[in-house]
Formats: C-alpha cells, structure tokens, sequence
C-alpha cells in the first residue's frame, strides 16, 4: 500500500527476474557514493544516505554495489540507509577487484580473496546471503580474455553453502560469459554499455534469448559524460535532457536490459526516474541508433 509519501507510479520500464528475485528495470549504481575517485568517505555523508533512500521511496528494488567502493563504504551507506531492507529490496555486489593506494583496482580472484570478499560483503551489508555477486573480471581497461574457472568455481562452493543466492559475471568477455555458463546458472552479465559503447550489442541478445540479464555499467558515460551531437539533438526535439533521452533509449534497446545510473544527487535521482520514461518514437530511435554504429 502506498503511504503519503511513496509515488503512486513504479520507476519506468517494469520489472525482471533475476533467477527467482524479481527487481524494478530501474536500478540505482552506488558506486558514486564513496568519496573522490571511489575512494574513502563521502563528503556529504548525509546527502549520501537521502540519495538510498530516495531510491527506495521512488520504488527502486535493485541496488548494485561492491566491496570495492571506498573500499567498504558505499555497503556500510546502503545499510545504515535501508537496514533492515525491505522484503522486495534486492541488492547486487560484485567481488573480484580490491583496490591499492593510489585508487587503482588491482584484481582480487584467487579463491581465498573471493571467500573473503563475500564475508566482507555479507558483514558490511548485514546479511546472511547475498542475493547477486558479480564475479567481476578484467581490468579498468575493460575484458581480458582468460579462463574464470578457478574464481568462478570458488563462487559457486560459497553459492552452495547458503551465502549467495545467484551469480553473475561483470567486465567479462562473450566466451567467459559461456564460461561461467558451463560451470554453473548466471543471472546478469554487467558490462560497459551505452548509446556510445556497443561492443556488446550481439551479446546482449543472445542474453535476452536465454532469459539472463543484462546490465550495462557507465549508462551514462560514468566519469566522462556522454556527448553527442545526435543525443543533443534529439533531446534538444523532446524538450528533455540528454540523460534521460540515453536512459529511456537503454530500456528500449532490450527487454532484458537493467539500469544501474548513478548518482550523488536526489535531484540527480528524481529527473533520472522521470526521465527513463520518455517516449521515443521511431525516428527517434533511428536517429540514436547511429551514434555508436
Ligand atoms: N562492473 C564494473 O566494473 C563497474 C564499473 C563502473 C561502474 N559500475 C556500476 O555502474 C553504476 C553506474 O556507473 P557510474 O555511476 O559510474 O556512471 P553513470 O551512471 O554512467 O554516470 C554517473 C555520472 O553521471 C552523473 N549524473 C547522473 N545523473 C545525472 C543527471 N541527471 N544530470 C547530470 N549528471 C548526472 C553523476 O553525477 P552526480 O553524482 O552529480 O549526479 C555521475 O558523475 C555504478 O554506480 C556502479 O554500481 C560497475
């Protein structure tokens, strides 16, 4: 039942299933709650706290995080916002990188690395399982090709023991996506992806075809903004902003596709969810569809 402060309209673009989990399309990405570069604490700790909040009372269902965030802060944020979370709140990590000194992401894989990375995670969030963990590969560059086996199989023996409900894969490529799939069920594939970056378009349907998700990070151009002429002009005819005509455009582009934008911002959040609705008509879409082509 909706209280007096809960809008009456769910986020655009209905819901997905993430194995048996089902979760709003629209998302929220909590990476941008750490402090400068992803690193330490936010600056304005209780801006950051309104912001999960807000996501919550907008009827956003599907969180995505890392213990790699701060490292352990935006977890440690999400809980002090929203524990105990709500029963349809489902919120999905990723273990696999850790991060130095200088703020780089060096990779975290070898099995004792993972075991601890899930505990942290379940410790931080306040849990006992963790509905999605996101084996992330790769590197800050992008996909590595190379075998998942051995972080991926130490996964799925946490998965066995009650402490993950399901698994996903995050910067990986097309043949470690089958990987993982020969070893065990995956929910979500979280790659980069957006109206600028469609290495992954192929992909994407075949994931669409097999039920699985798929969630593109950087929705928005993560630290460099998208910009384009064409996204301008579009925007500029709809009489809306670039971000939400890139937003709306991802919801449209598959069904199987999830938003994770991020932001530091309430207001930020409010336009995004408002935004992702806009109706694109098919010269729209056409005029959008080139600019990654
Ligand atoms: N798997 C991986 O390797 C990986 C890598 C990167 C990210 N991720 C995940 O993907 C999520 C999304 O990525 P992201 O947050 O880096 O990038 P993003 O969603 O593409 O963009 C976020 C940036 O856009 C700005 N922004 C958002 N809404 C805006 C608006 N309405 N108007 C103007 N500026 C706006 C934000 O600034 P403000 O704070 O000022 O709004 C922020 O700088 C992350 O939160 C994280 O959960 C995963």
């Amino acid at each position: 039942m909706s209280t007096p402060s809960t809008p009456s309209t769910p986020p655009p673009g209905g819901t997905w299933a993430l194995g048996d989990l089902t979760v709003t399309r629209f998302g929220y990405g909590a990476m941008q709650l750490a402090g400068p570069k992803v690193m330490g604490p936010p600056a304005d700790r209780d801006g950051a706290l309104a912001v999960l909040r807000e996501a919550a009372r907008l009827g956003i269902t599907h969180i995505d995080t890392a213990g790699a965030y701060g490292p352990r802060v935006t977890n440690r944020l999400i809980r002090e916002a929203l524990h105990p979370y709500p029963e349809s709140l489902h919120i999905v990590t990723k273990v696999g990188a850790t991060r130095d000194e200088e703020g780089g992401w060096p990779p975290a894989r070898r099995p004792e690395d993972l075991r601890r990375a899930v505990h942290e995670n379940l410790e931080d969030l306040g849990i006992d399982a963790l509905d999605v963990v996101d084996l992330r590969l790769g590197d800050a560059q992008g996909p590595v090709p190379g075998s998942l086996a051995e972080a991926f199989e130490a996964l799925v023996d946490l998965q066995r023991q009650g402490l993950i409900r399901h698994l996903g894969v995050s910067n990986a490529t097309a043949e470690q996506v089958a990987e993982a799939r020969s070893i065990a069920p995956i929910v979500c594939v979280q790659n980069m992806y957006n109206l600028a970056h469609r290495h992954d378009d192929g992909l994407i349907d075949e994931l669409a075809e097999q039920g699985i998700a798929y969630v593109p990070f950087f929705p928005l151009g993560g630290f460099t903004p998208l910009q384009s002429t064409a996204l301008s002009a579009v925007a500029a005819r709809l009489d809306a902003t670039p971000m939400s005509v890139a937003l709306a455009w991802l919801l449209r582009r598959s069904p199987n596709i999830l938003l994770i934008p991020g932001t530091s911002s309430v207001a930020h959040l409010r336009e995004n969810v408002a935004g992702a609705g806009l109706p694109l008509s098919g010269e729209d879409l056409a005029e959008l569809d080139k600019i990654g082509r």
